[in-house]
């Protein structure tokens, strides 16, 4: 059991949030936008301090349901690692919280919505915008494998717009530290980005982040996942048994790439050899990307999310009466789930 303290966790103090809009529904609770009160120091002594309001997404977990799915170790990892991560590419977690019911996550607002949605309204991405979200997803594996996590749930479901128009990947409830050669025997992921070693319990790796950019990438330019069924045994018998089907007029390029990714054989799945990610680099497919010009953000995105109506200055103005005073009420709103009590309470003492 991984009950230990967390080191450096930053924590926030919830009295100055106010809950609202729900952004998205999780696992064990719900995302909500939020405002934030700040007290800033101002460096001339004259204006004393002053009060800010920034928006930020709070992930409220209900204690309870996570105890109840056995899944205290990976909320742990989530916690633990998450704010160890520093990427352009990735959603900044800012602070964490708890109090009997919930623990609660804040991170920076991203308000594009989710890539999800994106394909849902265009059916298929064009193969530029594909190339260009799939090097981003690229260089947060790079970035995370380097760091020597494993990130375990690739989809369009957990990779956020920013009103850049360039990605931030969300939700790291599968995050795990890995050792150059370690494997991990934990089933999980999402059935139809499940690499076939997960399935047949092989032990897996950071190759299985590999294989999952290589769904990625099919669904971004098709819509749809490759492999999919009701019945999740039969989709896992397809995964593993038969061959990844293409239809006609997919980009060559992009197939012969996700051919790779997604091979069976570890010993000749890229990103897992002997030149690492640069095979996927020095892939044909990316042969017009310059991924520094992508890192630092200096290609111009050919999609910009709409501008949101809940990044308006006037929204995020204080309303009349302390958030304080909406806490209780908030968080009753928020999490409706029974609170735990102390002496059976493992998250007590993580930070
Ligand atoms: N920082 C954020 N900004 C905006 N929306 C977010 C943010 N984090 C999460 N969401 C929304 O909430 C949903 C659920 O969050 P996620 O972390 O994926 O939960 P779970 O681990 O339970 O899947 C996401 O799919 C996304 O739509
Ligand atoms: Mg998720």
């Amino acid at each position: 059991m991984s009950a230990t303290k967390i080191s450096d966790v930053p924590t926030f103090d919830l009295r100055n949030i106010e809950f609202m809009e729900l952004l998205g529904e999780g696992a064990f609770g719900k995302v909500r936008l939020v405002k934030q009160l700040s007290i800033i120091s101002t460096p001339n002594p004259e204006d004393g301090t002053r009060q800010e309001i920034q928006l930020g997404a709070v992930k409220i977990m209900s204690k309870q349901k996570i105890i109840d799915a056995q899944q205290v170790d990976h909320v742990y990892n989530e916690l633990s690692l998450q704010q160890q991560l520093k990427h352009p590419f990735i959603v900044n977690m800012k602070g964490v919280q708890q109090d009997s019911r919930s623990l609660y996550m804040l991170m920076e607002y991203v308000d594009g919505g989710e890539i999800f949605k994106l394909i849902n309204k265009l059916g298929r991405l064009p193969a530029s915008l594909a190339r260009f979200y799939t090097a981003q997803m690229v260089l947060c594996f790079e970035y995370l494998h380097s760091k020597g996590f494993v990130y375990r749930d690739l989809k369009p479901e957990n990779v956020l717009i920013h009103q850049s128009g360039y990605l931030k990947l969300s939700d790291f409830g599968f995050i795990k530290r890995l050792g150059p050669q370690e494997r991990t025997y934990t089933i999980c992921g999402t059935a139809q980005y499940m690499a076939p070693e997960i399935i047949l319990n092989k032990g897996h790796g950071k190759a299985v982040d590999w294989y999952t950019l290589g769904i990625f990438l099919f669904e971004l330019l098709e819509g749809v996942c490759p492999f999919n069924h009701e019945e999740p045994l039969e989709m896992f018998r397809m995964i593993i048994q038969t061959k990844l089907k293409f239809p006609h007029g997919f980009d060559k390029a992009a197939k012969s790439l996700i051919r790779h990714l997604t091979d069976h054989d570890l010993s000749k799945r890229y990103g897992n050899l002997k030149f690492g990610v640069e095979d996927i680099k020095n892939h044909r497919f990316f042969r017009e990307t310059n991924f520094y010009q992508v890192i630092t953000q200096a290609v111009q995105p050919e999609y910009v999310p709409e501008e949101n109506p809940l990044r308006n200055k006037k929204y995020i103005m204080r309303q009349k009466g302390a958030p304080a005073r909406h806490i209780a009420e908030n968080n009753e709103r928020a999490n409706g789930s029974a609170p735990v009590k102390a002496e059976e309470d493992p998250f007590l003492k993580w930070f």
